[in-house]
């Protein structure tokens, strides 16, 4: 649903941290839940992507807008290459860990990728601290097909780790017939203590960057 313009803001704040938090910058970089590859395709231009996703349908997409970065299919909780990289990202995919475990699992991915020295940048949409209901909405159209959406998220238990997000799908097709698909997806949410605690745990030296137009972050180093 959305277009690598929409990302290229927060795509050049998050190539701007990684690139500043290493000396050298990282040159190899491992995108987990990169999904249809639109931060990736702003970022190629100054990192080898490698980009994984669980989603054969997401990667398609990616591949043909990123035919120059290796796209692999796993699922971000149990993947293990086998290799290590300069950096690790993970976006907004790790909103799907609906539970303390999946959270972990994911953080422990990345730390097995990170090399010795490397560094880790997790950028969850939201905080429990700083987490508000709300509404937002969007879509592009092109030549052949249009796609417009409501995202509505809300949060039924204050007192848990999940939020929902509804999404009110309109897709018109190239005869003008429209079509509306209903999806719910429900998201992790987590405490910034939360965060700082499990990824110290799994072996990185974690902190928090603060953004005040993108967002917090949280940037971690695999110790030498
Ligand atoms: C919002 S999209 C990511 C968009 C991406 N940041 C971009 O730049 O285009 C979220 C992605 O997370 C992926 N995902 C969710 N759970 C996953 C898992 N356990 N392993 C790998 N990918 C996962 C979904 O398939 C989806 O493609």
């Amino acid at each position: 649903m959305a277009t690598p313009a929409e990302y290229r803001e927060e795509a050049a704040f998050f190539g701007h941290v990684l690139s500043e938090s290493r000396k050298p910058p990282p040159r190899t970089v491992l995108d987990l839940g990169s999904g249809s590859g639109n931060v990736a395709f702003h970022l190629k231009a100054r990192f080898a992507m490698t980009l994984v996703d669980v989603s054969p349908q997401m990667l398609a997409v990616s591949r043909t807008m990123n035919p120059e970065c290796d796209h692999l299919l796993g699922d971000i909780r149990t993947l293990r290459l086998g290799k290590t990289f300069d950096a690790v990202f993970v976006h907004d995919a790790v909103c799907h860990m609906t539970t303390e475990s999946d959270l972990r699992a994911v953080m422990e991915t990345a730390f097995a990728h990170c090399r010795l020295g490397g560094i880790a940048l997790f950028v969850p949409d939201e905080l429990r601290e700083t987490f508000v209901p709300g509404t937002d909405h969007g879509g592009h159209d092109r030549e052949d097909r249009g796609v417009r959406y409501l995202q509505w998220t809300t949060d039924p238990d204050p007192s848990d780790t999940t939020i929902l997000v509804d999404f009110a799908i309109l897709l018109r097709d190239g005869r003008g017939d429209v079509q509306i698909v209903h999806e719910r997806q429900t998201h992790g949410l987590f405490r910034r203590a939360m965060w700082l605690r499990l990824l110290r745990k799994v072996g990185f030296t974690a902190s928090v960057v603060s953004d005040e137009r993108i967002r917090d972050v949280f940037l971690c180093r695999r110790r030498e």
